[in-house]
Formats: structure tokens, C-alpha cells, sequence
């Protein structure tokens, strides 16, 4: 697959090229950012850089496209090159506006596009072992999650600093907890309710409250002004799992036979084994956009629901609509009525 990156800033830098470059099947033909500097900064070497996309979007020996620049640009990318008859990893969130993400899938119906959405911890080969172990009842009934996610970030760019270009933790961070609580339960959300602060950008921090479809809880916090935490705890009628992306291993507590919680061993899977083989010389690296990208270098496995498809990404962005609607009118909202 030729493919071609637009949007050169840190997820490429750090996460998608190196990922990219490990991937036989792949090769990255094109770059295009305004920023000039952003080509060395990514190390996209020789690689043919444009600094507008058209242009890339223009070439011919570009079958693929990767969408990663700021949120609020990332439904008209998707929809020029969908137009361009592109296949498409579009990073998450699909668009800052409802509408906007619907104009997506539009195009899509009516292109026969192809578009994934970046919810790569789907691929994280530690979620994928938790999903499974929670469907398979090793926990019993799901009664309650409890999800946080944030990050330090004391410089973000300008755009994460205000809501309407994509910032803030709601559309960043909760965006991909609110995609796993739905992939793991295979539930949507209900009812929610949410606080947000605005301590250094626009909306920094928030506090989630919400209910699924199937009457599950979900409490999470998210911020930009805490230590890095990624982790979703599930509680079940008979015992809890802990997933946590920066801890190699499952934490899985059962009853008792009478009072209390047990640890419960689980093997690793064959692929967390090969992640902790990898851990040892690349111990900050998080293996699923490697995987991620894998799948959708594959046209079989991008298609056969390993990856986020476009009504996930709308999805997701509904429920962050619901609880910005909920902050700002100090009360519940039923998704549906937004
Ligand atoms: N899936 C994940 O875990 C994950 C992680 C980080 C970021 N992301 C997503 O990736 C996207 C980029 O995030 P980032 O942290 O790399 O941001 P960034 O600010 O570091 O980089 C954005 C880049 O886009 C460029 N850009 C601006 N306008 C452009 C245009 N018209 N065409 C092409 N490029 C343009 C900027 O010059 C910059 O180099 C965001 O949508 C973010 O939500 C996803």
C-alpha cells in the first residue's frame, strides 16, 4: 500500500511513521504539512513533501491517505479524499461538529469510500485480551466502569487550547474511553452527565457520569493539568479487571469462596507475549498503532470490524456533544435529544 501522511506533527513524529516504517507492505510516498519544518522534525527525510494537501491528494501513486492535523480539519480532508477515491486512516476524532462528521459519511455512501478511524487501542494487544476476558464473563455481569484518562500536557498546540479547533479533554482523551466502553460491552450510551473546568485552555479537565443502553454505570475523569493516566476499570457481579496502558499486565480480582477478592492469573496471549518481547528494547512504545495500521494495510482486516468504522467515530462524538451539552446546561442529557 502507497501511502501518504497528512498532517506531520507529534502523533506522526512519534507513534504513526516509526509504525509505519516496520510495516513490509507499506510504503510512504508523500507528506504534506504547511509547516516546513514539521518534514524534519517527523524525520520524513526524503520523502516527497507537499505543503498543501491537494497537492498530495492530486497524485496518482497515493492509493492511501493518513489524516493527522487538527481536529476541526479533518472532516473536508476526509471528504477531498474520499473524493479522490482514497483509502483512508482518518486519526480520531472524525470532526469537531455532528455535522461535519456526518458530511463524512455521506461522502463515503455516496464515493463507496473506504475510512477507518484511528481508535487504535482497540488494537492494543492488552485490550483486546481484557475484551475478550470481559465477554467471555470472567468478571460476571459489568455493573460499572471507572475510566481515566489524562496527560500532563503543559505546552499544547494553539488548536488543543480551544473547543472549536478540537481541543479539550472531552473530544481528545474521553473520546477514545467512550469508544472502548462501547467496544467492550457492545453497548451504546444512554444518559450523561458532566462537568468541565477550564483552568489553563478550554475545557482541561472534565468529569463524566454516564449510563449505557444496558444500564451499565461509567464515572471518568479526564484532564490536562494531572499525571499520565490511561486506565478503565471494570466491575462486575463477580470480581473486577483493571486495563491500564501504562501497565503490561491484566489486574483481575474474583470472589472468594466467602468473603473477599482473589487475584486471578491469566496467561498472556500470544500477543502480549510478543509486546513484552518488544517492551524490553522499546519500553515506552505502544504497540497498537503498529497494529492498528497493520489491519489497515490489509483491505481484509480493515473491513472485518478490527478497527473503528465511521459510525463509531460518530458515535463517540455524539457522546462527547451530550456531555458538553450536559456542563453547560447543568443537567442530564439522554443521547438522541442532543
Ligand atoms: N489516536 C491517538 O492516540 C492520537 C494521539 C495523538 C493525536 N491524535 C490525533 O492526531 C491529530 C494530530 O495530533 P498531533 O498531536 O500530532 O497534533 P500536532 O499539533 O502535533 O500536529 C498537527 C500537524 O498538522 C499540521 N497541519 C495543520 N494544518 C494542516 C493542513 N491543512 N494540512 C496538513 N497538515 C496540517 C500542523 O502543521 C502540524 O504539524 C489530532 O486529530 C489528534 O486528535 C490521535
Amino acid at each position: 500500500m502507497r501511502i501518504g501522511l497528512i498532517g506531520c506533527g507529534n502523533v506522526v513524529r512519534y507513534c504513526h511513521l516509526p509504525a509505519l516504517r516496520r510495516i513490509s507492505s507499506v510504503e510512504v510516498v508523500a507528506v504534506a504539512d504547511p509547516d516546513p519544518a514539521a518534514f524534519q522534525r517527523a524525520g520524513a527525510g526524503t520523502i516527497t513533501a507537499f505543503e498543501r494537501y491537494e497537492d498530495l491528494l492530486a497524485r496518482d501513486e497515493v492509493e492511501a491517505v493518513l489524516i493527522a492535523c487538527p481536529s476541526h480539519l479533518h472532516a473536508n480532508i476526509a471528504t477531498a479524499a474520499l473524493n479522490a477515491g482514497k483509502r483512508i486512516y482518518l486519526e480520531k476524532p472524525v470532526a469537531t461538529t455532528l455535522s461535519d462528521a456526518v458530511r463524512v459519511r455521506e461522502t463515503m455512501e455516496r464515493t463507496s469510500g473506504n475510512l477507518v478511524v484511528g481508535f487504535n487501542r482497540r488494537r492494543h494487544p492488552l485490550f483486546e485480551q481484557a475484551r475478550a476476558l470481559v465477554r467471555k464473563g470472567v468478571i460476571g455481569r459489568v455493573r460499572a466502569v471507572r475510566s481515566s484518562f489524562c496527560e500532563h500536557a503543559d505546552t499544547l498546540p494553539e488548536w488543543k487550547r480551544s473547543r472549536t479547533t478540537g481541543g479539550g479533554v472531552l473530544i481528545d482523551l474521553f473520546s477514545h474511553h467512550v469508544d472502548l466502553l462501547r467496544w467492550f460491552l457492545d453497548t451504546e450510551v444512554r444518559d450523561v452527565r458532566a462537568t468541565i473546568g477550564s483552568e489553563a485552555s478550554a475545557g482541561d479537565t472534565a468529569r463524566v457520569d454516564l449510563t449505557t443502553s444496558g444500564g451499565t454505570g461509567f464515572q471518568g475523569f479526564y484532564s490536562f493539568r494531572a499525571g499520565l493516566s490511561d486506565s478503565l476499570e471494570f466491575i462486575g457481579e463477580d470480581g473486577v479487571l483493571r486495563v491500564d496502558r501504562h501497565s503490561p499486565r491484566l489486574e483481575i480480582k474474583v470472589r472468594r469462596r466467602g468473603y473477599g477478592l482473589r487475584r486471578s492469573f491469566v496467561a498472556p496471549t500470544r500477543d502480549v507475549s510478543r509486546w513484552w518481547m518488544r517492551r524490553l528494547v522499546h519500553p515506552s512504545e505502544d504497540p497498537s498503532y503498529f497494529r492498528a495500521l497493520v489491519a489497515f494495510a490489509d483491505p481484509l482486516r480493515s473491513s472485518s470490524g478490527s478497527l473503528a468504522t465511521i459510525d463509531d467515530g460518530i458515535r463517540s462524538l455524539e457522546a462527547v456533544i451530550a456531555a458538553e451539552s450536559s456542563a453547560e446546561q447543568e443537567r442530564t442529557i439522554r443521547l438522541g435529544t442532543t
